[in-house]
């Protein structure tokens, strides 16, 4: 059995509580025999601050740089608020997604059938919903040049963000996608905004080019981005794989999230391109929440978001899809017996803690094997 090398990146506020849930989960994997994983941990965010006045130290990165894979918590919180920007805990974040050429950000909006009710939508449109955006992280109007404010001299000013994006980061954004939806649904929606951005028509052309020479067998549809997000919220079931630029990704991803309820169940995948030779890539997979200061150290968070991004780990590095498959069971499970943390808990009941949520999830994860 190959062993796999986990760098744990448990961060601020509830980031260790959540992480622990994780380390529940990986510690039953490895003494039953299902998998072999070595987990190291580091220090990150306002924790890495306190210890060593930076972000991440270099030994940290040396660490996430040599790892198979990144499970990260949440960084930041008022404590931290006035540490110069340069080290500022989201610094290091972003440090990782740049040194590792994180540029695939995967985010899954799922919904749990015992949660269907507490959507926006209504359950008939909500009810089985399973789709995955991928969204391209690390180019787009958020990196392009210039990025300026000039002061125009007669009382106005100009600020100019500029979208670049050249040919390759389009097709590499476009193999995750289609990879992804062949082992999917096999469908894939690219939106852009060719009606009016050049990169729009750029992102479309490539997008084409890459199904018909490498993905003829996925079914590929374009859609205005626009329209896109009022398709998301009116019948989300229609996509299973949605391929966007960095800008639009931010924007749907975060809708169509909420489609299905808390902060508190969202995972993410940030991925690298495969090495040639290893056939590796790197990958941060971390919750979509935050450090949620309010909550924190109080046992309340739901760890769920963060079980279920090292349910993507085992999906997306390590090839286990089945038991990713049987995580995602254990959590519709625990969810389907009325266990609640707090955050999705309904009027009147009573919240179950961090701890009791990750053993629930476990037990049931136990029974499944
Ligand atoms: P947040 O996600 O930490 O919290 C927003 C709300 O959701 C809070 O009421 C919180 O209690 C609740 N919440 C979040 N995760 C939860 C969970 N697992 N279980 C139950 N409830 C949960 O976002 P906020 O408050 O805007 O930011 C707090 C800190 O986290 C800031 O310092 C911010 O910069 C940082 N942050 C870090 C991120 C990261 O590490 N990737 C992402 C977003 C924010
Ligand atoms: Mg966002």
């Amino acid at each position: 059995m190959a062993t796999h090398k986990l760098l744990l990146l448990p961060g601020d506020g509830i980031g260790p509580e959540v992480m622990g849930e994780v380390k529940r989960l990986i510690d039953w994997l490895n003494s039953a025999g299902i998998a072999k994983f070595e987990t190291d941990t580091g220090l990150v965010g306002g924790s890495a601050y306190d210890a060593h006045k930076v972000s991440i130290s270099e030994g940290d990165m040396a660490k996430a740089l040599a790892a198979d894979a990144i499970i990260f918590g949440a960084v930041g919180g008022p404590k931290w608020d006035a540490v110069p920007y340069e080290v500022r805990p989201e610094a290091g974040l972003l440090r990782l997604r740049k040194d590792l050429a994180l540029f695939a950000n995967l985010r899954p909006a799922v919904c749990y059938p015992a949660l269907a009710d507490a959507s926006s939508l209504k359950r008939d449109a909500i009810e089985g919903l399973d789709i995955v955006i991928v969204r391209e992280l690390t180019g787009g109007v958020y990196f392009g040049e210039p990025k300026t404010i000039t002061d125009l001299g007669n009382g106005q000013k100009r600020a100019i963000d500029t979208q670049v994006y050249d040919t390759y980061e389009i097709e590499r954004i476009g193999r995750v996608a289609f990879e992804l939806a062949r082992k999917r649904k096999n469908k894939v929606t690219s939106m852009e905004k060719r009606n009016v951005m050049k990169s729009g028509v750029l992102w479309n052309e490539v997008m084409t080019a890459v199904h018909k020479r490498e993905y003829p067998d996925v079914t590929l549809e374009h859609q205005l981005a626009d329209s896109g997000g009022m398709m998301l919220v009116k019948w989300p079931k229609q996509f299973d794989v949605i391929v966007t630029d960095n800008l639009f990704g931010d924007m749907l991803s975060d809708i169509a999230a909420m489609l299905t309820g808390s902060l508190g169940m969202l995972p993410s995948a940030s991925l690298g391109e495969v090495d040639v030779k290893s056939k590796k890539r790197k990958a941060l997979y971390e919750p979509v929440h935050g450090s949620a200061p309010d909550i924190a150290g109080k046992g309340l968070a739901n760890p769920i978001a963060m079980i279920s991004s090292f349910g993507m780990a085992l999906r997306y590095s390590f090839d286990m899809g089945d038991l990713a498959d049987k995580v995602d069971a254990a959590i519709a499970a625990v969810l389907a017996s009325g266990l609640r943390t707090a955050d999705i808990k309904s009027e009147g009941t009573t919240a179950a803690s961090t701890t009791q949520m990750g053993e629930a999830i476990l037990m049931e994860l136990q029974k499944l094997h």
